[in-house]
């Protein structure tokens, strides 16, 4: 591809989505928008190119952005993010949210729905503790074509064989051909919305956990500061952020501090999970 067009997808797909595209990932470009040049009924990439110029269709733009994002998840992905939601976020959750019995989760880059189906899977099996409560997730992605997968949630051998724990398997999936079917029960808690991180955040409302996990590593330094501080604003004072392995709050933005001994967790410097604070608190 010529430098040319590379900028031209480039800059679109920063603007549209926060992507950030380098050179040596330009090979991307030609394998993932050749089946899209197709469908479009281009005859050549620069013919597909000359299109994007002026006004282009917001279709066709639409379809360039979901086809350059990378879906990449699977159940209980990293594991030790899960056992933290279980064992840390929801034993605190369940003393500080006793008297509203409600706890609103978002998953805000939920890709084919294996993340927020394993949170919802976590809550099936800690009901017994929560009885009357009420749990809301919220999953959004930018890809409808991503979502259309979650919602139908339905997966492939190798799909459910990849982190999820055989008992869960068989508790919460049927098998319907040679694909297995989340049950109804575990579906009906989650819903699906499409939503941009590069969007204000305000019409989502309040949340007590957000998982932002292996999204962030797609955007530029300052995309990411600006995405951690909306999160920061509509996260309660007590709430609980995860990010994927790989990506931080450091360097980016105060409005977060990793939880002391557990990876991977974050949590408002001010609010009540700080260590700082809690010494603090101690020594008053
Ligand atoms: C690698 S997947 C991560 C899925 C899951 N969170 C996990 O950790 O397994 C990244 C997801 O982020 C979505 N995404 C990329 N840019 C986005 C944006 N600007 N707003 C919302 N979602 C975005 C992609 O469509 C993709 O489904």
């Amino acid at each position: 591809m010529n430098i040319i067009n590379f900028d031209i997808y480039k800059n679109l797909l920063k603007e549209k989505s926060g992507l950030v595209l380098t050179q040596e990932k330009s090979y991307l470009l030609e394998s993932r928008l050749g089946p899209i040049a197709k469908k479009w009924n281009f005859a050549t990439f620069d013919d597909m190119t000359r299109a994007l110029q002026g006004v282009p269709d917001q279709k066709l733009v639409t379809d360039i952005v979901e086809a350059m994002t990378t879906n990449e998840t699977f159940f209980f992905r990293d594991t030790r993010p899960f056992d933290l939601f279980k064992d840390v976020v929801l034993t605190k959750m369940k003393d500080a949210r006793a008297s509203q019995k409600r706890l609103r989760i978002w998953c805000a880059a939920a890709s084919s729905g294996q993340e927020p189906y394993s949170i919802a899977m976590i809550l099936k099996e800690a009901a017994a503790q929560f009885p009357g409560w009420k749990f809301e997730i919220l999953a959004t992605d930018i890809s409808h074509e991503i979502l259309a997968q979650a919602r139908a949630g339905l997966y492939s051998q190798f799909e459910v064989q990849r982190g999820m724990p055989i008992q869960m398997l068989m508790k919460y999936f049927t098998q319907v051909d040679d694909k297995w079917k989340i049950s109804d029960d575990v579906k009906s808690m989650i819903k699906y919305d499409y939503f941009n991180l590069l969007d204000p955040l305000t019409r989502l409302g309040r949340f007590d956990v957000v998982f932002c996990r292996n999204v962030l590593i797609y955007f530029d330094k300052d995309t990411k500061a600006k995405i951690l501080d909306n999160i920061a604003g509509l996260l309660e004072k007590d709430g609980f952020l995860f990010l994927g392995g790989a990506e931080t709050v450091l360097g980016l933005t105060n409005a977060f501090q990793p939880m002391k001994d557990q990876r991977g967790l974050y949590v408002h410097p001010d609010g009540p999970h700080n260590a700082a604070n809690s010494a603090a608190g101690a020594l008053a």
